[in-house]
């Protein structure tokens, strides 16, 4: 796959990101014998030769050990690597031993729940394609009592506020009283806090919403904020195409 040089290179553990592309504007790094001067170019290192300082860096971007991880994130945390307003991470729930890690998809700041994070682009990849998307469910706190015509609307698919519509979606009630009900939402989609918006879009607001399972992976006996790596065999049944 390819990728941008100044990322490979950090990758590689030469040089911070910063780094390396005052390397590559110093003409000190080559991509199969060319020198390389230009910010942004990209090479693949499965089948590019790259070298800083006359030295291969390919041996380097190999050997790099590949993390996964699941979390479960607390509400209050950014499903993010870095954030302008200082807001809490979800990879400050991590131990820096890990090495940096990115989270695979996106969970809202104050959904809680499972999200994938890992150091591997292509897991990434090919787990967020829309074609290898596996089925993600919720459980959702509306405020109300929806009536059964709207959640029917929304399992047989709505048009969102801006245009856009969802696919028929698995709805089950779990429980309701006076004020609140809760539900089992679950989804193949991933549109932008699409859960929220499609039960505003009947008149009630989420009040609480958890993902409780992403494909064959579930949230039993994970606290809020406790971690696991994935296994092997985990990883490959996610990267299994569909
Ligand atoms: N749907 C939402 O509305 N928010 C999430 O975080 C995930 C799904």
């Amino acid at each position: 796959m390819e990728q941008r040089l100044q990322k490979l290179i950090a990758a590689a553990g030469i040089a911070s990101r910063r780094h390396a592309e005052e390397l590559i504007a110093a003409g000190r790094v080559t991509v199969n014998g060319e020198v390389v001067k230009e910010l942004g170019s990209k090479a693949d290192p499965d089948k590019d030769h790259i070298k800083v300082n006359g030295k291969l860096i390919n041996p380097q971007l190999q050997s790099r050990e590949k993390v996964h991880v699941l979390l479960n994130k607390p509400k209050g945390y950014l499903s993010s690597v870095s954030d302008p307003e200082g807001r809490p991470l979800v990879t400050e729930l991590l131990p820096p031993s890990l090495g940096k890690l990115h989270p695979v998809g996106r969970l809202d700041f104050n959904t809680e729940g499972l999200l994938l994070l890992t150091n591997d682009g292509d897991f990434t990849n090919f787990v967020t394609a829309a074609r290898n998307r596996v089925e993600k469910v919720y459980e959702v706190k509306v405020k109300g009592v929806p009536t059964e015509g709207g959640i029917q609307r929304l399992r047989r698919g709505v048009t969102l506020e801006d245009g856009t519509r969802t696919a028929p979606a698995k709805i089950k009630k779990l429980n309701e009283t006076q004020t609140n009900a809760w539900y089992e939402v679950s989804l193949h989609q991933g549109r932008n806090q699409q859960v929220r918006r499609m039960f505003e879009l009947i008149g009630h607001s989420v009040l609480k919403l958890r993902r409780v399972r992403i494909g064959f992976l579930t949230d039993e006996k994970m606290k809020p904020g406790s971690w696991r790596f994935l296994s092997p065999g985990e990883v490959a049944r996610l990267m299994k195409k569909r």
